[in-house]
């Protein structure tokens, strides 16, 4: 499978608000529940915008023959105090996983993130999100903390953990 890793254009903007509800669909790991994702065009399209041209920040899709399957943000901190730190998000098409697509995205933004001299990724993860957490720790991810009860899916509180990369 020929499977390209690259910066979204501005373009791609619909197939992104797809990919990203067909993952809200089928994974309850994510931000948004089904039908929950707010964004139209227009609003994706600033945000594929803002990731590319911010100093900070970047957001990298998987594609396989014209086909987003997966996606990686890196959101870069705001204020100087925090400029040095992104924090990850992703998620791949359910019918693709284990094919080393989220491992392809990862690689790519520390590798993106040591050359532009950031600090520190972070990211959470439900606890019982075990595959993404063994994802995270064969790409050198280390646990560091747990928020109790962060997030509630259909109504059962689960806890999140926290992780974190140190770039040397
Ligand atoms: C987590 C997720 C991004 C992984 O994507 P992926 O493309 O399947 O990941 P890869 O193929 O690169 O595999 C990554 C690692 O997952 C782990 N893994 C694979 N199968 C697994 C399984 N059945 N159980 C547990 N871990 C498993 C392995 O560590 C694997 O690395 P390895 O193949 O070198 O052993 C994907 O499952 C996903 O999108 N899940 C739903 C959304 C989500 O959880 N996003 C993260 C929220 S924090």
């Amino acid at each position: 499978m020929n499977i390209v890793t690259r910066n979204p254009l501005p373009n791609d903007a619909h197939a992104l608000i797809e990919l990203k509800k067909a993952l809200f669909s089928e994974t309850q790991f994510m931000l948004f529940e089904p039908n929950e994702y707010p964004a139209n065009v227009e609003q994706e399209t600033c945000f594929i915008n803002h990731f590319n041209e911010s100093a900070n920040s970047s957001v990298l899709v998987s594609e396989l023959d014209g086909e987003l399957i997966g996606f990686l943000g890196a959101a870069g901190g705001d204020s100087k105090k925090i400029k040095h730190c992104a924090q990850i998000f992703l998620g791949v098409k359910k019918k693709y996983w284990g094919q080393g697509v989220a491992s392809k995205l990862l690689t790519e933004t520390i590798s993106w993130a040591r050359c532009i001299q950031l600090k520190r990724l972070e990211l959470t993860v439900s606890s019982n999100n075990h595959r993404a957490i063994k994802l995270y720790h064969s790409q050198g991810f280390e646990l560091e903390g747990i928020k109790k009860c962060a997030v509630s899916t259909n109504g059962n509180f689960e806890d999140e953990c926290i992780m974190g990369y140190l770039l040397k």
